[in-house]
């Protein structure tokens, strides 16, 4: 029994905001972001906009796309790191906004590989036979958890969300394999320090600036290259396939060099991988979501062919899923 990807959609907040206006809250330039990450704009939602928002949007195109009744859906997994509070959960809340019935939900937290992790864990819900038809969505409002003074990190990341409908009957590309892991080892390499149980909020907490996204750019970069590298053959060795039978991949869009160098590693053409991300930039969980649907928007796709997904983030945690179209 395999996991059909009936339906998908996505969403960005209207406001756009690019280098040059970046520029003049923080010391950086057009010229220094898109020659180190590619990145020209990104998306930032407005303040009475929560994640919950974000990924409602998304999900009613998702809907719309699969054709399906909203009563139909039994599970609702939100892969988020900036849930609208530390709960209830994310899922909860879009289960009421969406008019959805007292179904299974919850968020699941593997930053920017969130999306992916939620394939996986679905696919295996579904193939239990307890749950038909998954809501799964990646959603972030990474605006909300960015330190806006800090030039090394803020001019990376991005807003936006991204749904899927996944059931395992009717017409649409399979997923045929997955691959998750983590290394759990260095933890502070990508992370928010405060606000969790282990650094409560508290002034000095607040005056230090630790409630935003902290990072160490230099080694997230080499470890993404290494693991997305190493989850995308290890993942098409487990399914009896090469490098050279993949038709696309759609990478995590963190930085263009990352996925260059991932390119170049895997021997698979560049012109093979779906890049968004001068627009978008790094939307954590909703990365692959939104660059999936506007690339099937573009009709990129055709029946048949081979689809690698493949993602890296926070924990660390990475994850890659097989598409047969
Ligand atoms: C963050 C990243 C773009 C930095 O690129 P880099 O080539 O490693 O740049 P460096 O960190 O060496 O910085 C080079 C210089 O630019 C400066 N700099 C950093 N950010 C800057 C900015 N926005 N504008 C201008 N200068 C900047 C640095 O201060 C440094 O100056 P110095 O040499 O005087 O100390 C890159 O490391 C990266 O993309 N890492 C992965 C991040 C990622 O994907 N995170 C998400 C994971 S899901």
């Amino acid at each position: 029994m395999k996991s059909i990807l009936r339906g998908i959609g996505s969403y960005v907040p209207e406001k756009i905001l690019d280098n040059k206006e970046l520029s003049l809250k923080v010391e950086t330039s057009d010229d220094w972001i898109r020659t180190r990450t590619g990145i020209r704009e990104r998306r930032i939602a407005a303040s009475d906009q929560p994640t919950s928002e974000l990924a409602l949007n998304a999900a009613r195109k998702a809907i719309e796309a699969a054709q399906i009744q909203t009563d139909q859906i039994d599970l609702v997994i939100v892969a988020t790191i900036t849930p609208d509070m530390a709960f209830p959960s994310t899922a909860c809340i879009l289960q009421h906004k969406l008019g959805l019935g007292k179904v299974a939900c919850f968020d699941l937290e593997a930053a920017c590989s969130g999306f992916l992790y939620s394939l996986d864990v679905a696919d295996g819900m579904l193939a239990s036979g307890r749950y038909k038809c998954a809501l799964v969505i990646g959603a972030e409002k990474m605006s909300s958890i960015l330190d806006w003074e800090d030039r090394t990190t803020c001019v990376l990341f991005g807003d936006g969300a991204g749904a899927a409908i996944i059931m395992t009957e009717g017409v649409g590309p399979n997923l045929v394999g997955f691959r998750s892991g983590a290394d759990g080892s260095n933890p502070s390499l990508l992370h928010q320090p405060a606000g969790g149980s282990k650094q409560p909020a508290s002034i000095a907490s607040i005056e230090n600036r630790e409630h935003f996204l902290k990072m160490n750019g230099k080694e997230i970069f080499k470890s993404a290259v290494r693991v997305m590298e190493k989850a995308t053959r290890e993942l098409l060795k487990a399914n009896g396939l090469e490098t050279q039978d993949v038709d696309h991949v759609i990478p995590h869009q963190a930085n263009v060099r990352i996925v260059e160098s991932m390119a170049q590693r895997l021997e698979i053409p560049l012109e093979k991988f779906f890049c968004n991300l001068d627009r978008h930039g790094n939307t954590s969980a909703a990365s692959i979501p939104i660059a999936f649907d506007e690339a099937c928007q573009r009709g990129l796709f055709r029946k048949g062919e081979i689809g690698v997904l493949v993602a890296f983030g926070a924990g660390l945690t990475w994850s890659a899923t097989l598409i047969r179209f």
